[in-house]
């Protein structure tokens, strides 16, 4: 263990410019969430959201088998930040990392999961819904969160108020956002990004109609860049 970094996870999560994955946010601030069901997927859905323009994706770990599906595009293409979502313990953070993961992305708070990566030097950014789980994951050096269910708990007057008085913190809004409201939480200019599976939908994976999925991350894109320029 780094002793500077045992008590603090800034280096993992403070600011996530000067990394490949503050790279790919720069590009296109959307993180599409992907739930696979058959890791043969993983590197098709990868390869349609690069062709429309989005370097970065978040797999869940809440089907069996995430774990080879991330594994599968660190092998085969590099060139997307592939993350891991839905990491709820230390144990799920371990075999993320093990499987080629560059970032952690967690629906609530949990200390476990924001230490270990501070500790690697992994971005990790844990859920936050109020204004107290907010203040909890700053108190443990976290200044990039999820803002999670963005929708659900009270979506951009709920961020506009938070970012007022957490003035360092950058937020990543999931949670019922689609192309219909992007653009709203784009404005903000404290997201950082927006997440949501609203580019990879499970009709279009299981058919592989991966020229949808390639057209919903270009239209993402699109909308990305009209507001922000
Ligand atoms: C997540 O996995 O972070 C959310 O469930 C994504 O929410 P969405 O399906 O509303 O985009």
């Amino acid at each position: 263990m780094n002793s500077s970094t045992s008590t603090t996870t800034s280096n993992a999560s403070g600011n996530a410019s000067g990394n490949a994955l503050g790279d790919a946010l720069a590009s296109a601030p959307v993180v599409p969430v992907v739930v696979l069901e058959d890791a043969s997927h993983a590197v098709p859905v990868a390869n349609a959201l690069l062709a429309g323009g989005l370097g970065i994706m978040e797999i869940t770990l809440r089907t069996e088998c995430a774990p080879d599906a991330i594994a599968a595009i660190a092998q085969s293409v590099p060139e997307v930040a592939i993350g891991a979502g839905t990491v709820l313990n230390g144990a799920q953070y371990r075999i993320a990392t093990e499987t080629g993961a560059r970032f952690i992305v967690s629906p609530g708070l949990d200390e476990e999961v924001v230490r270990l990566a501070g500790d690697d030097g992994i971005p990790v950014y844990p859920g936050v819904a109020t204004a107290g789980e907010l203040q909890r994951a700053w108190n443990l050096g976290v200044r990039i969160v999820k803002f999670f269910p963005a929708g659900q708990a009270g979506g951009v007057p709920m961020l506009k108020a938070l970012s007022a008085v957490f003035r360092d913190v950058q937020f990543i809004p999931t949670g019922g956002v689609s192309a219909s409201n992007l653009g709203d939480y784009l404005s903000v200019p404290s997201v950082i990004a927006c997440g949501g599976s609203w580019l990879t939908p499970g009709d279009a994976i299981a058919s592989g109609d991966f020229d949808r999925i390639e057209g919903l991350a270009r239209e993402a894109v699109g909308i990305a860049a009209k507001h922000r320029g």
